[in-house]
């Protein structure tokens, strides 16, 4: 029995390592080394191979990320489930990522290095972290990791998912009808939401307009939720001042993107998070002995709602 891995290949040879010596029982194939198809019962990838249907005994998709909306479900037989990666490592990577950016914009640092630049020494008004309201529009996993971690430092916390939620500090906004008075209490807006057919776009003109004059957005999504020209424009007419953002439409990036030289937006290369197979493969292994003895998985997908 194999199971084909299709991802970073330096990565591939430390999951192979793992399961040698962990559960030697599960073959790993590195892509594009397939063998017979018949033989690969899991499939492990970042972008999964054009035809799922090539694997005729294939009874587990596992996402090498927390996202899975690079997966078309409909190629899916129904009986084969996609399991979402559950990585510590990745609640640790966003939520630090997530705080170094709501700190970075609390404590006015994109202000203060255009200040350096300038050679101008000079102090901005403060204000503790319970006067900045922090917005977080996603409250899975790591939405949840984030708010956690945000109370901790003392924010003012907000939170807005499809269905309602009840969390300890933070007040929750659910529904697309509770979305403008949800953005209306955000100084700073972190996406953190699932990409599907519903928040697709969400991040437009109009909900970045629904924020406070001045506000600021961290996405920690996808590229795909953000209208990028409607951030251009409300970056350029002083609605949003900032935007922090790790994932951008087409990725990567094109040399001629806005996004790398304007001054109001700090862009990295997608790094919020990284599946590491050290911290990533115990509760991989877990979930595939609980398939195997027929119990059910942690992380499995709605392919319904593709999330
Ligand atoms: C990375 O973007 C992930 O979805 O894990």
């Amino acid at each position: 029995m194999a199971l084909l891995y299709k991802a970073d290949p330096e990565r591939g040879r430390s999951w192979q390592a793992l399961f040698a010596e962990h559960a030697p029982d599960i073959e790993v194939r590195l892509w594009p080394e397939v063998g017979d198809p018949a033989d690969i019962r899991y499939l492990m990838a970042w972008q999964p191979p054009q035809n799922l249907g090539d694997f005729p005994n294939l009874e587990v998709v596992f996402a090498t990320s927390a996202g899975v909306d690079q997966f078309d479900l409909s190629q899916l037989p129904e009986h084969v489930p996609v399991v979402r990666m559950q990585d510590p490592g990745i609640v640790q990577g966003i939520v630090e990522y997530a705080c170094m950016a709501v700190l970075s914009l609390h404590r006015r640092l994109p202000l203060y290095l255009h200040q350096q630049r300038q050679g101008r020494w000079q102090e901005q008004p403060w204000q503790p972290a319970r006067h900045t309201r922090v917005g977080v529009m996603g409250l899975g996993l790591l939405g949840k990791a984030v708010l956690a971690q945000l109370t901790h430092l003392g924010f003012n916390l907000r939170g807005w998912s499809r269905s309602p939620q009840q969390l300890d500090g933070v007040s929750c906004f659910a529904g697309i009808e509770q979305l403008p008075q949800f953005l209306g209490q955000c100084d700073i807006l972190i996406c953190l939401l699932p990409l599907t057919e519903h928040t697709r776009g969400l991040l437009d003109a109009r909900t970045l307009g629904a924020l406070p004059h001045g506000a600021s957005l961290i996405n920690l999504g996808r590229g795909a939720h953000l209208v990028e020209q409607d951030l251009l424009l409300a970056l350029d007419n002083g609605q949003l001042s900032h935007a922090i953002l790790d994932v951008v439409q087409e990725e990567p990036a094109a040399e001629q993107h806005p996004f790398w030289k304007h001054p109001n937006i700090w862009l990295t290369p997608h790094i919020g998070a990284v599946t590491l197979p050290e911290s990533a493969f115990a509760p991989l292994l877990d979930n595939l002995r609980r398939h195997q003895q027929g119990q059910p998985m942690c992380g499995v997908i709605n392919k319904n709602q593709g999330y």
